[in-house]
Parts: structure tokens; C-alpha cells; sequence
């Protein structure tokens, strides 16, 4: 069986969509891209069908990914259809907690994977300036290696 993983922000173009991209890419290294899927959504509708922002993008082919992702909005169905959802930050924990009817129980703060962490939010870059996109990135890649290791230990072996 699949395991599905969903990464959800504000506007799915800064951070979700970079986390999506990171852990696709730590899945096809690991030989695994038929036994896990990953996807990211936004909690606002402000940039549906954008690519994600320039500034992430170009932080994301620094380190050989192409970011291909239309941003989209995370609606009910998709705590159905996702074994994992991580939230960027805790309003966006709140948003989601929102829409679901009955607790989803993989529903977790991103850097709640790879403790020691006190520091609970991904930070929103988006008003920010270009090096805080390439540290949004070394979180995320921090945080997704954890992630993936865990899917791997719980799931498939
Ligand atoms: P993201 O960043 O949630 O990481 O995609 C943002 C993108 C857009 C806006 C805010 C945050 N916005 O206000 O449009």
C-alpha cells in the first residue's frame, strides 16, 4: 500500500511546495517513489494555479530541483486521502484542524519530526529576503530526513 504524504502552508508557494519537492526527491534517491507519494497544498486560496515563487524556485535549483508544483488549496477530502499531513507552522495546524470532522492522526507540525526543536514553526519567507529561502530549504531537508526515516521505520520494512 501507498503511503501519502501531504505538506500544507498558507499560500503553496513558498514553503509546502520546497518541502514537496525535497522529499520527492529524498524518495526517488531511496528507491521508493512506488510505495510513497507526495503532494502540498495551501490553507488560502490566494495563489491557486501558480507555480511556486521565483525566489523558491531558484533556491530549489541550487540544489538540483525543479519545483513544478500548481499551487492549489487543501480542501476536506484531502484528510481522507493522506496517511501524513504536515503543517508548516501552527496556524496552519489550526486551518487544517479546522476541516476535519474526527482527529486525523497524522496530522503533525513539520518540525515536530527530528525533536530537539524548540523552535516549532517553518518560517514564512515570504516577506522576507532571499536568504531566508535557503533556510527554509536546510530546515526543510532537515526536518523531511527525519520524516522519510520515519515512514521508512513504521511503514515499510
Ligand atoms: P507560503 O508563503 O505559505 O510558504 O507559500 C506565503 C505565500 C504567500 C503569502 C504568504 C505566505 N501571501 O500572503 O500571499
Amino acid at each position: 500500500m501507498e503511503i501519502r504524504v501531504l505538506f500544507v502552508c498558507l499560500g503553496n508557494i513558498c514553503r509546502s511546495p520546497m518541502a514537496e519537492g525535497i522529499f520527492q526527491k529524498m524518495v526517488n534517491d531511496a528507491g521508493l517513489s512506488d510505495r510513497i507519494l507526495a503532494d502540498s497544498a495551501g490553507t488560502a486560496a490566494y495563489h491557486i494555479g501558480e507555480l511556486p515563487d521565483p525566489r523558491m524556485r531558484r533556491t530549489a535549483q541550487k540544489n538540483g530541483i525543479i519545483l513544478t508544483h500548481r499551487a492549489r488549496k487543501i480542501e476536506k477530502p484531502d484528510l481522507e486521502a493522506f496517511d501524513y499531513i504536515l503543517a508548516m507552522d501552527d496556524q496552519n495546524l489550526k486551518d487544517i484542524q479546522r476541516l476535519q470532522t474526527t482527529p486525523h492522526i497524522g496530522l503533525h507540525l513539520m518540525r515536530s519530526f527530528g525533536g530537539n526543536n524548540l523552535q516549532i514553526n517553518v518560517p514564512d519567507p515570504y516577506y522576507e529576503d532571499d536568504a531566508m529561502f535557503d533556510e527554509v530549504y536546510e530546515i526543510l531537508v532537515y526536518h523531511n530526513t527525519h520524516l522519510l526515516n520515519h515512514i521508512i521505520q513504521k511503514h515499510l520494512r
